[in-house]
């Protein structure tokens, strides 16, 4: 009897959605990758547009925010949640791996684990948000898998911006990739991490500017990788092969989030629902 109760149980945590959020659009190419790798799998997304860009933001705000978010999530309920937003992840996922019941899976360590996998002269480049950079997590992630590895760390302030409003081919990007991408390419790393969720929409021109030998790193095939082993371990995959869906909440405008989320996504956006931030408020204190 309880042991058919707990398999019971099991098999409704397992109809569950996965959680995803983040500051807004960025996260969804991450989610791109998961809706390719695991299509039987339903979904739900909290993108944080209100208060874009998370990158810019203090690791107390970073802590709150994600904190509100992940309780909307576990009350949806979710049966994993995945923080796919880079800032986030390197400033609040090991507090919420305490705080919370949920299994929780970041995006910096699978990035880390394939740049380890994949450089030969041990010297990694990353590129992502001031928030991310000052956090220390890439530095942190990549010495516990290769402590003799050398990590050069490059923040580039606004760069999202550009690629959020759309742009992702004008001169004045071309400019500040150009200016990002020098001093890094200067110190002759050889493999480089897109550490934040908006740097593969604008791939080739990284790739143009930090040359052809050196190896891009999207940690979002990783990233969907590292979610399936967690359903198998857990024993948490979806039964049967009917395709999953997926939904989105946004705390920003809803049109604006289902138009600029379908570049992003590059699948239509057609359930989206508005996540006012009073509601958020009231999860969690700050
Ligand atoms: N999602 C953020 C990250 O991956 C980038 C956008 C932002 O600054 O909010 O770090």
């Amino acid at each position: 009897m309880t042991v058919s109760l707990a398999h019971d149980q099991q098999t409704s945590t397992a109809a569950l959605p996965i959680g995803m959020f983040d500051s807004g659009m960025g996260g969804l190419t991450v989610l791109h990758e998961c809706l390719v790798q695991l299509p039987g799998e339903h979904f739900a997304y909290v993108g944080d547009t209100a208060r874009f860009p998370y990158g810019e933001k203090s690791r107390e705000q970073l802590e709150l925010y994600s904190r509100q978010i992940t309780a909307f999530l576990e009350a949806v309920p979710c049966k994993l949640i995945v923080v796919a937003c880079y800032s986030a992840t390197s400033a609040a996922l090991p507090a919420l791996q305490r705080e919370f019941r949920t299994p929780i899976i970041g995006v910096v360590m699978p990035g880390a684990r394939a740049a380890v996998a994949t450089s030969r002269y041990r010297k990694i480049g990353v590129l992502a948000t001031e928030a991310t950079v000052a956090s220390g997590a890439y530095p942190r992630a990549i010495g516990g898998l290769d402590s003799g590895a050398e990590v050069i760390q490059q923040a580039c302030p606004g760069l999202v911006d550009f690629i959020e409003a759309g742009d992702v081919a004008s001169q004045a990007l071309a400019d500040a990739v150009s200016g990002f991408t020098e001093p890094l390419k200067a110190r002759r790393p050889d493999v480089v991490i897109m550490g934040c969720t908006h740097y593969p929409l604008i791939r080739p021109m990284l790739q143009r500017f930090l040359g052809r030998d050196v190896t891009l790193i999207n940690p979002a095939a990783e990233i969907a990788r590292e979610v399936e082993a967690a359903l198998v371990r857990q024993e948490l995959e979806r039964p049967g092969d009917v395709m999953g869906s997926y939904r989105f909440y946004t705390t920003g405008d809803v049109d604006r989030f289902r138009e600029t989320g379908a570049r992003f996504l590059q699948m239509p956006l057609t359930r989206v629902r508005a996540l006012p931030l009073e509601r958020l408020g009231g999860l969690v204190a700050p």
